[in-house]
């Protein structure tokens, strides 16, 4: 049991998976911020949230980040009798970008914030990325959320529970990211169920084909990146449940910008060598109600003991 007192904090960027073909695989972290901090307390759960989710999140066992603790104090052999969670966030709810990924992994990396206190060994990169992908169960926006930059995992399910793995991918320095940030929102379990059971062997072709290109693309090619991000597998029969999304999509390649679906939507991202999207293309996006901007790569989760948010 560990004593009351301690602090510990955790900061954990959001995430766009799929990137196009790369559906359940590719994920980027994008350098927007959630931030949790913690302090174990004598008895009881309280549970603070500042911005987005606000008012709106349960404030009890049920919330996402302490079960997410709860689970990494399991894994890491301690217990509480008692925690204050206050969580700041800035990953906006319901749009594909990992808010719920980065619940998962901030919840479980603020557990070695205490765990370091006591000198208890602490969760690796690997268990991160395993108990966040079988706790949210989206290893792209997991692994993402764990290493930063750009990544593509992988489940072995030769293993039981399945093993979830990912590598980094040197994601090449000229491109810039542009999400754009529907006030629309959409849950990723209700975009799944609009996906077919089985698909063609031309359409798996296709995925194959452009997923491979799609590593090259983002580490050396980014010339690449307009066919590397076709997509036949999950983006248009996504499309008639987010027309505006599928729209402003379609727009921006128009345009010729790598733009695609982030994570399950109605998010999009757009990849791009050019320092800026068209002027058009903006003013598009601003008068449909999309907030697009400029966005670094995010970085890998950080904790610290503490109660200083790690910067
Ligand atoms: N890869 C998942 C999907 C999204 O497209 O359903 C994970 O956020």
């Amino acid at each position: 049991m560990l004593p009351a007192g301690l602090m510990a904090s955790a900061v954990v960027a959001a995430s766009s998976a799929n990137l196009g073909p790369g559906f359940d695989s590719l994920g980027l972290a994008l350098g927007l911020y959630d931030e949790i901090v913690v302090e174990t307390i004598g008895s009881g759960l309280i549970v603070e949230v500042e911005g987005e989710g606000a008012g709106q999140l349960p404030l009890d066992p049920g919330h996402l980040v302490v079960r997410a603790i709860q689970c990494g104090l399991h894994a890491a052999g301690l217990s509480v009798s008692g925690l204050t969670v206050r969580c700041r966030n800035a990953i906006p709810h319901s749009r594909g970008l990992g808010s719920s990924a980065a619940a998962a992994v901030g919840g479980l990396a603020v557990v070695n914030g205490l765990a370091a206190q006591v000198d208890s060994p602490l969760l690796t990169e690997t268990q991160l990325i395993q108990l966040a992908s079988e706790f949210e169960g989206h290893s792209d926006n997991a692994a993402a959320a764990v290493m930063g930059g750009a990544v593509a995992s992988w489940i072995d399910h030769s293993c039981d529970p399945p093993c979830y793995a990912a590598v980094p991918l040197r994601l090449h320095p000229d491109i810039h990211l542009f999400p754009a940030i529907p006030e629309e929102r959409s849950s990723t379990a209700e975009a799944r169920v609009m996906l077919p059971k089985q698909v063609s062997h031309y359409d798996a072709r296709f995925n194959v084909s452009r997923a491979a290109l799609l590593v090259v693309a983002l580490t050396e090619r980014p010339d690449l990146l307009m066919p590397a991000t076709e997509d036949v597998l999950h983006q248009p029969q996504r499309a008639a449940a987010m027309p505006a999304s599928a729209e402003y999509l379609n727009l921006l390649r128009r345009y010729g910008i790598a733009a695609v679906l982030s994570g399950a939507g109605p998010a999009l991202i757009a990849l791009t060598t050019e320092p800026e999207l068209p002027l058009e293309a903006l003013e598009y996006g601003a008068a449909n109600g999309f907030t697009v901007s400029e966005m670094a790569a995010g970085d890998g989760v950080r904790w610290s003991s503490g109660v200083a948010v790690p910067g």
